[in-house]
């Protein structure tokens, strides 16, 4: 259930964009620099620190980021909903499914601000792109907080005991966590 918090409706492009409260993940860094995430719409918390949704919402994610390697289509996004467990001070990480293209969600920004997508084109050191996706907080989400984890990440196939995200043989392009409450 927990896993089907967020449905994937479509991809679009955020124009009124707002930079989102987010980390970079531990454990392994993203071969990316100026990464920045924008959520819209996103009401922040009292304490400025996650974004509320009522269920139902939909939300547009778009990341930003600029590889530091050349990189081959496909590339592939993959989530995690990650939770504070109550005790133990530990975290439980729950899979959304496994790794979805991501190519026609991903754009190329040119110098004059137009965008292109990356469909069969790869993504090239040093340049500008951004990943965009709407999800929809579903009416049955439980209310709760937790961190969406997004991974970008050429898509590669992993050998079993690899395709845990810290040892998956794609390159990583980005891992960001987004701090989302819904009530
Ligand atoms: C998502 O972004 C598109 C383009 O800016 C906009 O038309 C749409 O209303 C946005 N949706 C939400 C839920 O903010
Ligand atoms: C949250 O951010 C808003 C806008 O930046 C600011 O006006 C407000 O004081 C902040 N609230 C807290 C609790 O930091
Ligand atoms: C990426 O490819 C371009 C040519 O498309 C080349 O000039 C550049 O050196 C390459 N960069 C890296 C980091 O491999
Ligand atoms: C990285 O971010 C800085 C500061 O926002 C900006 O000046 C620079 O153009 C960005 N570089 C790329 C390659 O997007």
């Amino acid at each position: 259930m927990l896993i089907q918090i967020f449905a994937i409706l479509a991809s679009v492009l955020a124009v009124n964009c707002f930079t989102a409260p987010f980390s970079l993940c531990e454990g392994r860094s993203p071969l990316s620099t100026n990464i920045s995430v924008d959520v819209t719409p996103c009401e922040l918390s009292s304490t400025n620190t996650s974004c509320l949704f009522s269920r139902g919402d939909n939300t547009n994610f778009t990341i930003y980021f600029t590889p530091q390697v050349n990189v081959s289509t496909p590339i592939e996004r993959v989530i995690m909903a990650k939770f504070a467990k109550k005790l133990k001070n530990k975290y439980v990480e729950v899979p959304y499914g496994g790794g979805v293209n991501a190519d026609d969600r991903t754009f190329l920004v040119g110098e004059d601000g137009t965008f292109e997508s990356v469909e069969g084109k790869g993504l090239v050191s040093g340049k500008q792109y951004f990943f965009n996706n709407i999800f929809n907080i579903l009416s049955s989400s439980p209310k709760t907080t937790l961190w969406a984890r997004y991974l970008i990440r050429e898509a590669k196939p992993c050998k079993k005991s690899k395709c845990n995200w810290l040892l998956h043989p794609g390159q990583l392009l980005v891992c960001v966590e987004i701090p989302v409450t819904i009530v």
